[in-house]
């Protein structure tokens, strides 16, 4: 078993008289949210959410100060509850950390059992840090989309964002569980990488021009999209008769303008993908799912790179620049 130091460090994020700024710092226990489980974290990951509360470029956090980190994983050291106990391995992924209690950026926290998924047999802390919330948001649009009907045989698939961090293990998590992926993506530099994950056909976001009628011809059996706004509103005019779209992210902006044609004409449907408020039932199940029959073939080369928490925001900064690629992970300690 661990022992607890008194002090460790902690990527911490201020808001207050002083500005907005962001770091690692030295921090106890005491300071820190409270919870049934302390955890001796061993690495966490970076996520476009993480690079928004860092830099304070989005609206993330609510109390300040607080740790940074929506993902984490590592092992007990302490627990108030009977399911886990020292020595115990578990990840926690969203669940408000960096929102409304301290995240993962951090040797040592306190975390939630209700948020806390053992770590299933498979997998290593490393490895689930690599998928963090990224694989995991993948793995619940495809899990989403295939409860509304999606399958293989229906044609291909449409990844949007395709080279970042949740885009690369849809490519590599939807190809695994049997469909033809297509990835659109603005880095034409890393169509050979994209193609390694599994990607049938790549196509430049910078020669794609979407038609303007609210019903264009029909390219894609369905869509998991990372980018949102115009690419969204684009998505609903192409997917054919009872295809399915996973409504991810906001890369590229939070508006959709469409019509009600392709609901009502094709019989499209749009599925949200809510990492942070998945119920915990299936949260388990689907990380049950990403360390079998799901689990990424190509974990390794999505991984771009392991990081300190000091390197964090460079990290954040290039991130937020569309410059990111595939995921990186935080060593802690
Ligand atoms: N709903 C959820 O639960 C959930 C969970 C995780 C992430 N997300 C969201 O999903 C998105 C992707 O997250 P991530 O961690 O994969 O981030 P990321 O690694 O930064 O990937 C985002 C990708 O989107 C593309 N992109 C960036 N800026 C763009 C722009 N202005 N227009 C069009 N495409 C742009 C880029 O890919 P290309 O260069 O290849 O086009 C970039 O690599 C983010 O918006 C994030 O907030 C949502």
């Amino acid at each position: 078993m661990t022992a607890l130091p008194k002090h460790f460090q902690a990527f911490r994020i201020h808001n207050d008289s002083d500005g907005y700024r962001a770091g690692p710092e030295q921090v106890s226990l005491d300071q820190l949210s409270a919870g049934d489980i302390t955890l001796r974290a061993r690495y966490s990951s970076v996520n476009y959410k993480d690079a928004l509360a860092g830099t304070g470029k989005g609206k993330i956090a609510s109390v300040f100060p607080i740790t940074g980190g929506i993902d984490v994983a590592g092992e007990v050291v302490a627990s108030e509850h009977e399911d886990f106990k020292p020595g115990d391995q578990l990840l926690v992924t969203g669940c408000q950390q960096s929102q409304q209690r301290d995240g993962g950026y951090s040797e040592y926290l306190r975390v939630e059992s209700a948020s806390a998924i053992p770590i299933p047999d498979g997998l290593s802390l490393r490895e689930a840090m690599i998928i963090g919330t990224a694989g995991f948001s993948a793995a619940l649009g495809l899990h989403r989309m295939e409860a509304l009907g999606q399958h293989p045989d229906m044609g291909p698939i449409l990844v949007t964002g395709a080279s970042g961090g949740v885009g690369s293990f849809a490519i590599d998590i939807f190809t695994r569980a049997g469909y033809e992926v297509h990835a659109l993506s603005g880095k034409v530099d890393e169509f050979d990488y994209l193609e390694e994950l599994g990607a049938r056909q790549c196509i430049s976001r910078h020669d794609l021009h979407w038609g303007q009628k609210p019903l264009e011809k029909a390219r894609w059996a369905g869509a998991f999209d990372n980018v949102g706004g115009d690419t969204l509103s684009g998505l609903t005019r192409v997917i054919n008769y009872y295809g399915n779209i996973a409504s991810c992210g906001l890369a590229g902006g939070v508006g959709l303008h469409s019509t009600v044609m392709p609901f009502i004409l094709r019989g499209v449907s749009m599925v949200g993908v809510s990492s942070e408020n998945c119920p915990r039932e299936m949260r388990a199940k689907l990380w049950a799912r990403l360390a079998s029959d799901w689990k990424p073939s190509r974990l390794e080369r999505i991984l771009d790179k392991e990081i300190g928490m000091a390197d964090l925001m460079p990290t954040f900064n290039a991130m937020l620049e569309g410059k990111s690629f595939g995921r990186t992970i935080v060593k802690l300690g």
